[in-house]
């Protein structure tokens, strides 16, 4: 049967322009940081049915990523060597402001055919703004900032005539030519309550940690109802560490082995720094306000999504997630390469085959 484009679940991948991979560990990873690694990964990843790839930004060294390439410039580096892969540049206020970053995305998009998206990350490491000389902002306010940043580039993008008065940023009457061909798509990182409640404002994606189909759940109700609330739609992407191997126990152990071979100073310094970048959000729901020491192994809380098992295991706990409100998986892996193909043949099929009967299932009872 033909499956159903618009309700099939995409994919997206943590593109690994840092260096140290997706785990704060001493396990060996044949994932690398350079530009040759991650065109041949980016065509990989296109081939086996991923629709997104996910830059990351970083300025400064910490917890295992000591060399970082800027998320934009690499971005559009891999896009010029795919052809239908959406690339989604990471980009933080502050250090970014919206004018700049408004023309630079417009011209991206121009040059790639409308494939360039953002991720607008609100930022949550206090030592890096130092080093850089960005004033460090509270918690809520950095979201302040973030949403009028995103009302600015959409303006910008799609008003002939933009003018914007906020407390961060102002605008005159501005007019960018050309605008993009394709209004770039603003993902967002960050789940606390602030978080949500501008994703439910302004985002197109609300991107969260990992989590349990039931955690999730939580998120997306309040999210889709404060959504519906202020007339406006918005589509979730759940964080997932995948480990996928021919069995159960063999993709167990390697986890067992990431974990074993964490390095335990730089896992807890990050979680030193994430907890305290996440103080000031009241309600305390933050990324990373429950997580353990092992959650804390994977930047982003991956291993609680629980991709972790054989391709047919792995297809059903992401339908599940799907079921929670997911409409995005992104997946980080060890050896990211040898991986994504083996996802993209093993695991993405076993998907859409789910989703079919799903599909059929459903029509059959109406
Ligand atoms: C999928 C995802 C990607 C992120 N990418 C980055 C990044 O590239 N650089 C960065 O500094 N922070 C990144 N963040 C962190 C967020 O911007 C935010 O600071 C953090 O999630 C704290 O959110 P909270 O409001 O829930 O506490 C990312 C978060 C998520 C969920």
């Amino acid at each position: 049967m033909a499956h159903a484009e618009t309700d099939a679940v995409k994919f997206a991948y943590w593109v690994p322009n840092v260096s140290g991979g997706l785990v704060i560990s001493d396990i060996e990873q044949r994932t690398n940081h350079s530009a040759e690694y991650n065109r041949k990964l980016a065509q990989i990843a296109e081939k086996a049915g991923f629709d997104y790839a996910l830059s990351q930004i970083r300025f400064t060294a910490g917890y295992g990523a000591d060399e970082q390439h800027e998320s934009v410039a690499f971005s559009h580096d891999l896009l010029a060597a795919t052809t239908t892969l959406k690339v989604i540049a990471a980009i933080l206020p502050g250090p970014w402001n919206p004018a700049l970053a408004a023309k630079q995305l417009a011209t991206i998009s121009y040059l790639t055919n409308g494939r360039v998206a953002i991720n607008l990350v609100s930022g949550w490491f206090r030592g890096e703004f130092h080093a850089i000389g960005e004033h460090w902002l509270d918690h809520d306010e950095r979201y302040r900032r973030s949403e009028e940043f995103i009302r600015a580039l959409r303006g910008i993008w799609t008003e002939d005539s933009f003018t914007f008065r906020g407390d961060f940023y102002r605008f005159n009457e501005y007019s960018l030519k050309p605008k993009p061909p394709q209004v770039p798509e603003v993902f967002q990182g960050g789940s606390s309550r602030a978080a949500r409640d501008m994703a439910s404002r302004v985002s197109d994606w609300y991107f969260t940690n990992g989590n349990t189909p039931a955690e999730i759940a939580k998120q997306v109700d309040d999210l889709k109802s404060k959504a519906k609330a202020n007339n406006h739609s918005v589509k979730v992407g759940v964080n997932a560490f995948a480990i996928v191997r021919e069995t159960e126990e063999e993709a167990k152990a390697v986890l067992a082995e990431i974990i074993g071979k964490a390095n335990p100073e730089a896992v807890n310094a990050f979680g030193h720094e994430v907890k305290n970048a996440g103080k000031a959000s009241p309600e305390g729901e933050g990324n990373w306000a429950k997580s353990s020491f092992e959650d804390l192994v994977q930047y982003n809380d991956g291993f609680r999504s629980n991709l972790i098992g054989t391709p047919k295991q792995v297809a059903e706990r992401i339908v599940d997630l799907k079921r929670a409100g997911a409409d995005l998986i992104l997946l980080g892996f060890l050896h990211f390469q040898e991986e994504v193909e083996y996802f993209g043949k093993h695991v993405i099929p076993l998907v859409r085959e789910l989703e079919d009967a799903e599909q059929a299932a459903s029509l059959a009872a109406e």
